[in-house]
């Protein structure tokens, strides 16, 4: 019988993450001989940790907080996606040779795309300037968005914007999270992203916007999926926005780590089923 693949989740902390759930189902509807576990790796283990990895010849990886930028020392090379974005998610051990890719930039673009079509030309306010945002924010500009960056730090907004301008050539622009500010912003734009983690469980009463800065011309996309309906996005369908969860980023980002580590397409649809019905029992 031929070996069982494995595939990891490299994290502190990974308690609650959907990723087990999601891959296992779909090696199982693929019929794949693999299972994905999570573990918690503190950050003084990491480089012996990938040491093991890479020599256990374990298939591969996924990276998350607090390890996507630091352990990109720690690989053999690159691939376009973590380059640019300088943060690494997805890492592929093909014989011996670690190998970062960034899937969560196209997996937000793709998200979106499957809601609404073809996001070139629109005007997006990015809330946050962390890891997240930066790489959505670059998969924004990528495909052809007017990009602004609101955060509670502005200098962050600034660094954030001032690297894409640099590495893409493109204007970002940047602004506080002060009401006014948001307002003005907000009512010019088409697109709302929140990439902070302001609504999380158990904060579900928390939002950086309230529904009187909102308007019914606007997409509200949230990131948070715990819980799937945030108070951002309650708060967008009191203004008649339209809202997009953060479910199908988190498919999307998935379904490409999927594709490099398998060369096969995702089970998307399995995926999600299996993810919503994980949100629902466990919330
Ligand atoms: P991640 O990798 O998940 O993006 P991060 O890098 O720590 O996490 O970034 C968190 C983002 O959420 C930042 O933009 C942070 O704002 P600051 O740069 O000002 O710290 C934002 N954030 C977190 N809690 C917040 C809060 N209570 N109000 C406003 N912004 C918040």
């Amino acid at each position: 019988m031929k070996r069982t693949g494995l595939f990891m989740l490299v994290g502190d902390p990974v308690e609650g993450s959907l990723s087990p759930v999601i891959f296992n189902t779909a090696f199982r509807s693929l019929n794949i001989n693999a299972v994905y576990v999570a573990t918690r790796v503190p950050s003084g283990i990491l480089p012996s940790f990938i040491a093991g990895i890479r020599q256990a010849g374990i298939r591969g990886f996924n990276v998350t907080i607090p390890h996507k930028v630091a352990v990109i020392d720690l690989l053999d090379s690159l691939d376009k996606s973590a380059q640019e974005v300088e943060a690494v998610n997805t890492v592929v051990n093909r014989r011996g040779k670690l190998v970062g890719y960034n899937t969560d930039g196209l997996g937000a673009l793709m998200a979106l795309e499957e809601e609404i079509g073809q996001i070139r030309g629109k005007k997006v306010v990015l809330l946050g300037a962390g890891g997240a945002a930066r790489a959505i924010a670059f998969s924004l500009v990528k495909a052809g968005c007017e990009l602004t960056i609101a955060n509670r730090t502005l200098s962050k907004a600034e660094a954030l914007a001032g690297i894409i301008e640099r590495k893409l050539g493109k204007r970002v622009r940047v602004t506080p999270l002060g009401r006014r500010e948001l307002r003005k912003e907000i009512s010019e734009a088409d697109i709302l992203i929140n990439t902070t983690s302001v609504g999380m469980l158990p904060n579900v009463e928390e939002t950086l916007v309230s529904a009187d800065l909102l308007h019914p011309d606007l997409v509200v996309n949230d990131i948070v999926y715990k819980p799937l309906k945030t108070k951002l996005l309650r708060e967008a369908e009191k203004a008649g926005a339209k809202t997009i969860s953060g479910l199908g980023m988190l498919i999307n980002q998935a379904a490409l780590a999927f594709k490099i580590w398998t060369g096969r397409p995702a089970p998307v649809e399995d995926m999600r089923r299996a993810a919503e019905e994980y949100l629902r029992e466990v919330g």
